[in-house]
């Protein structure tokens, strides 16, 4: 390997498969992974433990300037406590793009992004990952798949062994409104950037999506 710095943006909407695919090919690199929907994620769950309101954007901010958010070995740590599994309730899903477009809370996150790729060669994933906090990735891509196989997937996912309960047409009408907020809000929307690679993941396995991924990397 030469000591060039390697660093891909994948961007993408809710359950298109971007966690998955992200965190195989950055097995497959042996670079770090970032997910940073788990960082707004983990100051969704608290401003919900802190009963702030939704709205409340004034609280939210103060309550952000006193908060830590940081991963040690994958693992998010909300206040220095892990948080992993917290954060993946549907009452975060359903709460986190209300606290994600409000811009303080979006200009300390793109700092922090910022500063995690300064050292490593890294893949992070998110939303406005290629576009606004990495324009100068090597890599771009733009994962994503229809919204009735999207809502599919997370359907699965939250269901699986009685976590949830909710239907199907609950959880497709949760990510088509959060698709909404996430990609019509003013700053840092969810758009493609226009030098991104377009993964389409309807009809393909993981493992097809992530040589897919690796083929492009690998051509240079
Ligand atoms: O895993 P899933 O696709 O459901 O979403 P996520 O990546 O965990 O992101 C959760 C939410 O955080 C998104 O719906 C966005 O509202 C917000 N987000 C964002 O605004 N910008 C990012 N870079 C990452 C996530």
């Amino acid at each position: 390997m030469s000591s060039k710095r390697l660093i891909i943006a994948v961007d993408g909407p809710a359950g298109a498969g971007k966690s998955t695919i992200a965190k195989r090919v950055a097995q497959i690199l042996n670079i770090e992974y970032i997910d940073t929907g788990a960082m707004y994620r983990a100051l969704t769950l608290k401003v919900i433990r802190s009963n702030i309101g939704i709205d409340n954007i004034e609280e939210i901010i103060k309550l952000m300037e006193s908060t830590t958010i940081e991963f040690i070995n994958n693992h998010i740590y909300l206040d220095g406590k892990n948080v992993d599994k917290e954060i993946r309730e549907n009452i975060i899903s359903k709460n986190v793009s209300y606290i994600a477009k409000i811009k303080e809370v979006r200009l300390m996150m793109i700092k922090l992004q910022r500063q995690i790729a300064e050292s490593t060669n890294l893949i992070m994933d998110g939303r406005d990952i290629g576009t606004i906090v990495l324009p100068h990735a090597n890599y771009k891509f733009f994962v994503t798949a229809s919204v009735e196989e999207r809502a599919r997937r997370r359907y699965i996912e939250l269901t699986e062994e009685g976590k949830e309960n909710i239907t199907y047409e609950q959880v497709l009408e949760e990510i088509k409104i959060r698709d909404k907020i996430d990609s019509t809000r003013e700053i840092a929307p969810l758009k493609k950037s226009p030098d991104a690679y377009v993964i389409d993941t309807t009809n393909k396995t993981i493992e097809e999506s992530v040589n897919e991924i690796i083929a492009i990397i690998e051509r240079g």
